[in-house]
This record gives structure tokens, C-alpha cells and sequence, in this order.
């Protein structure tokens, strides 16, 4: 059986490691891939927007499962283009990854089902933005519609840096076409959790809770980030509250899409907001997390090709997802200055000095003509321990993270510390 991964992340390099594993072992082929992929997969020179050309390489391979990793391809409908040509492809159609590619939609969609949600107003042209911030206390939110590489959210703490970030999005098109469309709304406070889930149409399986850790630096300073680590299981999400946002968040879930009729297959990513006894839900995406699928795909010990395959077949019910007692911990390294200007082509050292049974996976990294392993964005490496405890697992990744050097490498030090 043949399996196409479309991305070139720490996640993808997860899911592809977690697939060698499968009963059935899969060839396994990725586009574009990274350097660290290349040893269990065939890296496949293809961008993740060019959707025509991976249909095309799928044909020509006979791949038999494409699974899509990042957003982007979802959004721009590549789930649509590979059914209508009788291929499998794991993940929403153009319609349903409007739950990430539109904050509107999903604000709409929560509102008109009463998911718990911030109150949020949406507005497309800038003179009634700027009229509804006076409808606002402070600090507020600002987010432009569409995707924006992760950068579409401001938090203002003042009305006038509420008008900054209206004009910067609105008018000067700092996140180009993504901001003809801005939703303004409540800042919640609290602690953020991710819930991964699975999605039939019919049934959602949530995976177990990962903790993800969004600000650039330690103590939770700095810009916010992609994740700059991870643990699993959640220390903050226990049964109690995943019994609640399993009936107050996920079950509505599926009965809204059934009621608005939205075929939604694939991978249904939860952020919420939980302020004590308040649990709100902050956004949608409609693909696994990353770092959250590294530390979670590690605990899972279902087959992961036999849930894909529960369902695109719409048999979820039947699955009773299985998960290791043990604790893992990924601590992401990344590029001096990420996430605003950094370097790229560092050479990476020490990676065969790392534990046996740490896991490295590649975020963002190529190999050269000498077979030199390259920094190639601004997360680079994903370092991922599992142990009988939070406390070994986080200190068999920091040992992992100190045998790797590159030059302006950068990480915080207190994931999974507290
Ligand atoms: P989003 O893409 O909507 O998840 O926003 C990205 C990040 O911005 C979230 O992970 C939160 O850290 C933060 N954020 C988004 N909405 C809110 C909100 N209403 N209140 C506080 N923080 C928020
Ligand atoms: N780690 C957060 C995300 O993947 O969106």
C-alpha cells in the first residue's frame, strides 16, 4: 500500500513515523518533506499549494491514501479535487475547512449552536469596525478572517491600538485578502488546551489532551508562536472537564454540522480557553496540531492507518482509541528570532549524540550537496521523550536538546516544567 503525506513539518514527520509503524507497512512517500523524513519516506519535490501537480504525482504513483497535513491545501479544496478523481484522502472538503479558513464562519457556526465562545462581532469594511470598538472593553481581539500563516491574531490593550490593528488589517492589508474580513472579540483569560479529535460526520473521538505552549519565551513572554513545545497527557484537562466539553463543546459539534448539513471527515483541532468552571472554545482548525501531534501520536497505540481508515469508511463508533500510561514531552528548537526574522542554513550538529530513545523530529530542515542537515525555517526540530513521568519524559528531551547545536538556536527551557 502506498501512502502520500502532503507537508514538510515536525507533524508530518510524526505521522509518517507513527504509519512505519503500522501492521500493514506502508511505502511511504511526502511532499515536500524534510531532511529527517527522507529516512523512512521518499521525499517527493512538490509544494503543498500545488495541488494539480500532487493529484498528478497520485495518479502516476497509484498512491493508495493521501493524508493532508497542513491547513492550507485543505482550504484550498485539494480533498474536493482527489475524491472527484476517485482517489482516498484523508481530511474536510473545501466547504468544511472553512472552519479554519474563515474566522467568521466558525464564529457563526459556534453562535448559531451555542457552543460557548467569546461574543465577537464581524465586520468587512473598516468605518463599522472602528464604530464597534466602543461595544468593546479592553484588552479585545482582533482577527483577520482568512488564513495568515498563524499572524491573524492581534490582542489589543488599548482603543487605539484596536484602530492601529483595524487599519494595519483592513486598509494596509498587512495579511493581504485574509483581512477584507475582520471578527472582533472578547479577550478570555485563562489556560489554553488543544483538543485533537477524529471526525466522522457522525461520531467525534477526542485523543487524549496535549498542553502546547504558544509564546516565543520562557515564563510564557514574547510573541506567539506555532508551539514551541508540547506535553502529554494534559495536566489541566481532567475527566471532570473532559467529560463537560465532550458534552458542552464536541457533541454539539456534530450535531451542528448534521444540521447545517456539512460533511465533515478528517481532523477536528479544539482550542479552548478554560477560566475555572468557564470552558470556551477559541478556534477550530481542521488538521492535527503542531507540536501536539508529536507528543501525541507517540502515546497512541492504536494503529493510526486502521482510525484513517475507520473514518473515511464512517465506522468511528467502532473505535475505542488506546493510549500509553506514559508521559511525553517535545521541546521544539527553533531559529534565533522565530517567530519574526531568523536565518536559515545553519548547520546542525550532534544529532547522533542523542538518546536512542529520544526522538528528533524535523520541523524545518533540508540537507545540502555533502549531506549536511540545514536549518530551513523557523521551528527546526521537534526533540520528543516519553517516560513513565512528566518529570523523565521532560528531562530525557532536554538531554536530547543539549547534545544538538546550531548556530542562534533558540528554545525555552520550561516546557512541561511547572
Ligand atoms: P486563533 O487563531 O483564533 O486561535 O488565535 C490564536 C491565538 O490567539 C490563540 O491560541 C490564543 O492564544 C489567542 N486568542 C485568540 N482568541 C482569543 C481570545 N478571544 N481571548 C484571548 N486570547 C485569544
Ligand atoms: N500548535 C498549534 C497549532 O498547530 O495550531
Amino acid at each position: 500500500m502506498k501512502i502520500l503525506i502532503i507537508g514538510s513539518g515536525g507533524r508530518e514527520h510524526a505521522i509518517a513515523y507513527k504509519l512505519s509503524q503500522s501492521e500493514s507497512k506502508p511505502e511511504l512517500f511526502v511532499a515536500p518533506g524534510n531532511a529527517g523524513m527522507s529516512t523512512i519516506a521518499t521525499c517527493v519535490p512538490l509544494a503543498v499549494d500545488n495541488l494539480e501537480g500532487l493529484l498528478s504525482f497520485a495518479v502516476l504513483e497509484k498512491i493508495d491514501l493521501t493524508i493532508v497535513g497542513p491547513e492550507l491545501p485543505l482550504v484550498l479544496g485539494i480533498v474536493d479535487l482527489f475524491e472527484a478523481e476517485g482517489l482516498k484522502i484523508f481530511g474536510p472538503k473545501r466547504y468544511a475547512a472553512q472552519f479554519e479558513g474563515s474566522k467568521d464562519f466558525t464564529k457563526a457556526f459556534l453562535q448559531r449552536h451555542h457552543i460557548p465562545t467569546a461574543k465577537s462581532e464581524t465586520h468587512v469594511d473598516l468605518t463599522s469596525a472602528l464604530e464597534a470598538l466602543s461595544r468593546f472593553t479592553y484588552p479585545l481581539v482582533i482577527k483577520a478572517d482568512g488564513l495568515a500563516a498563524g499572524k491573524g491574531v492581534i490582542i489589543a490593550a488599548t482603543k487605539s491600538e484596536a484602530e492601529t490593528a483595524l487599519s494595519e488589517i483592513m486598509a494596509q492589508r498587512i495579511f493581504g485578502n485574509s483581512g477584507s474580513k475582520v471578527v472582533i472579540e472578547a479577550f478570555l483569560k485563562g489556560i489554553e488546551a488543544s483538543i485533537l479529535c477524529f471526525v466522522d460526520g457522525e461520531t467525534i473521538l477526542p485523543m487524549s489532551p496535549a498542553q502546547d505552549y504558544k509564546k516565543a519565551m520562557d515564563g510564557d513572554e514574547g510573541l506567539n508562536t506555532g508551539g514551541m513545545g508540547t506535553y502529554s497527557p494534559s495536566q489541566i484537562i481532567d475527566e471532570t472537564l473532559m467529560y463537560r466539553i465532550q458534552n458542552e463543546i464536541l457533541n454539539p459539534f456534530i450535531s451542528g454540522i448534521k444540521k447545517d448539513d456539512i460533511d465533515f471527515k478528517g481532523i477536528l483541532f479544539v482550542g479552548i480557553m478554560i477560566d475555572g468552571d468557564e470552558i470556551n472554545v477559541l478556534e477550530y482548525n481542521v488538521r492535527m496540531g503542531d507540536p501536539e501531534t508529536e507528543v501525541t501520536l507517540c502515546r497512541m497505540e492504536n494503529d493510526l492507518l486502521e482510525v484513517i481508515d475507520a473514518v473515511l469508511e464512517k465506522r468511528l463508533v467502532e473505535v475505542k482509541l488506546r493510549w500509553s500510561e506514559q508521559s511525553a514531552v517535545c521541546v521544539i528548537m527553533a531559529s534565533g528570532g522565530y517567530p519574526a526574522e531568523y536565518e536559515k542554513d545553519k548547520v546542525i550538529s550532534g544529532l547522533e549524540a542523542v538518546p536512542e530513545d529520544v526522538m528528533v523530529y524535523h520541523c524545518g530542515t533540508k540537507l545540502d550537496a555533502e549531506a549536511n542537515i540545514l536549518t530551513n525555517g523557523g521551528r527546526v526540530l521537534g526533540i520528543t521523550a516519553k517516560a513513565d513521568t512528566l518529570d523523565a519524559a521532560r528531562t530525557l528531551a532536554y538531554q536530547g536538546v543539549s547534545k544538538i547545536y546550531f548556530e542562534k538556536m533558540s528554545y525555552r527551557t520550561d516546557i512541561a516544567r511547572f
